[in-house]
């Protein structure tokens, strides 16, 4: 099964990727984290987004829907996949429709006040990527899965994070027309539970 995971930032998109995917056994294809690694290892690709992610703004369309295209030619894609984070534009999702077949679009539905709590306290793992929230790490610095750091992601300062739902109402919201059009789209309340929010995506994908 192709599914793309759309919503705005701090939805719960990468938690429930990454649950979703380890029950499916399919690739979490996260354009976020290919840009995050890029930057960290210092790529041409990495250097030209850096200063669009930490202003909060979007890659060109032209820099990413290559990444991706060549991401889904891999032979782990054949069995299907996951797509967070992209696409983000309408002209990404026409590309999109170009080279892949997408047979489900989940929208992960949260208010603007609920996301800005999560991504002010969210924490993540140096190493492995892992997802925490302040609340639940009751002072923990480490990553309980492996044990590294855990860290503030540049992007999740306060005023990054207003730009970032600013970018996604103008930018990326325009896409839930787009795919229920199509009759592809199926909305999810993610505010609630990560338990709960992963069985309701589950019954969604079924239906
Ligand atoms: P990206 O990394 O994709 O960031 P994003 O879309 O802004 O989304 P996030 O990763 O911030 O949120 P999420 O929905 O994954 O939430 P999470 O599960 O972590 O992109 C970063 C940047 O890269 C972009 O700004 C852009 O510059 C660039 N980029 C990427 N793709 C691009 C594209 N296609 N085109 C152009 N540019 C692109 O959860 C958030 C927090 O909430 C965590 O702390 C988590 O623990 C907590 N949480 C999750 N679920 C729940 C729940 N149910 N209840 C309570 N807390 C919860
Ligand atoms: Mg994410």
């Amino acid at each position: 099964m192709n599914i793309i995971f759309l919503g705005p930032p701090g939805a719960g998109k990468g938690t429930q990727a990454q649950r979703i995917c380890a029950a499916m056994n399919i690739p979490q294809i996260s354009t976020g984290d290919i840009l995050r690694r890029a930057m960290k290892e210092g790529t041409e690709t990495g250097l030209k987004a850096k200063s669009y992610i930490d202003a909060g703004q979007l890659v060109p369309d032209e820099v990413i829907i290559d990444i991706v295209k060549e991401r889904l030619a891999m032979e782990d894609c054949r069995g299907g996949y996951i797509l967070d984070g992209f696409p983000r534009t309408v002209p990404q999702a026409e590309a999109l429709d170009t080279f892949a077949k997408i047979d489900s679009v989940i929208e992960l539905a949260v208010d603007d006040q609920v996301l800005v709590n999560r991504l002010s306290g969210r924490r993540v793992c140096v190493k492995c990527g892992a997802t925490y929230h302040l609340s639940m790490l009751n002072g923990a610095t480490t990553c309980a899965a492996c044990g590294e750091e855990l860290i503030q992601r540049n992007d999740d300062k306060a005023e990054t994070v207003l730009n970032r739902l600013k970018v996604y109402h103008d930018q990326t919201a325009p896409l839930i027309g787009y795919y229920e059009k199509k009759g592809l789209l199926r909305k999810v309340d993610g505010d609630q539970g990560v338990d709960s929010t992963f069985e309701a995506i589950m019954k969604a994908l079924k239906a």
